[in-house]
């Protein structure tokens, strides 16, 4: 592990193993890139600055997740569908925003998981009609109006998360109106698979939680 990754939260989580990294700029984000693995630093160089930044994050929350799981992996290239390719035994999943890259890694034979994280705070599209079926709306306007915005990046990080971990089975987009999500005050959520093409069924679960002025969501997913 690189001595300069500035880890936010370290967390065992029911998903697994999950590390948060803060984003650095300039030179510290150099060291990280230099403690990648060469195929992955190569990987990095052909991407634009901004995607670069975040990758390396990503990389590193990963790598950081696989070694304080005990598990060690060599490079971390994605795979065909763009998830990171990793170990039989071994299923992880990555999430960034500007400051932030998370990894979440754990040791699973048929379950896959993903993670997604977001910044709690306002945003000025509102993305409910396109992100929420028509009972998740009305579940949504039956809250407080102060509680609404926070409740919809709930259900939408947790809808990526289900995304990530569920894509490996169906390996196609699924629309956001393919889930539908009920988040609980226990930080699970109750799950209804609304899948167009009509695979599974799957076994579904997701946990969620706020964290400084974060949300974190996680998914597993295997075939029921
Ligand atoms: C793939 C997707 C989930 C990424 O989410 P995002 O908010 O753009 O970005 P995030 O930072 O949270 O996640 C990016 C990471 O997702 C991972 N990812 C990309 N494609 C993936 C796939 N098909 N399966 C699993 N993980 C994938 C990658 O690790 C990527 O980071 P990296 O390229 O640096 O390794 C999103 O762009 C998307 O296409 N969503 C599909 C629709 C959806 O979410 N439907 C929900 C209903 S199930």
């Amino acid at each position: 592990m690189g001595g300069d990754v500035d880890v936010a939260f370290d967390l065992e989580l029911p998903h697994g193993r999950c590390v948060g990294v803060r984003i650095p700029d300039g030179e510290a984000l150099e060291s990280l890139a230099q403690a990648l693995r060469d195929e992955e630093r190569a990987h990095a160089a052909a991407f634009g600055a901004p995607r670069r930044r975040t990758w390396i994050a990503g990389r590193t929350a990963l790598r950081e997740a696989l070694a304080r799981a005990g598990a060690e992996a060599s490079a971390v290239l994605p795979d065909d569908r763009g998830a990171p390719g990793l170990p039989a035994g071994i299923v992880g999943s990555v999430s960034h925003k500007d400051r932030i890259a998370v990894g979440l890694v754990a040791r699973e034979g048929a379950a896959r998981i993903g993670v997604d994280v977001e910044i709690d705070a306002p945003r000025s599209i509102d993305i409910a009609s396109k992100v929420l079926r028509p009972e998740e709306l009305a579940a949504l306007s039956a809250l407080p109006a102060a509680a609404r915005g926070s409740e919809l990046l709930v259900r939408f990080s947790a809808k990526e998360a289900v995304y990530k971990a569920l894509d490996p089975f169906v390996r196609r987009y699924v629309g956001f109106r393919e889930v539908a999500l009920t988040p609980q005050p226990d930080g699970t959520a109750q799950v209804a698979m609304h899948l167009a093409q009509g695979e599974g069924p799957f076994r579904v679960e997701v946990r969620w939680l706020r964290r400084e002025d974060l949300i974190l969501t996680t998914a597993r997913v295997e075939r029921a």
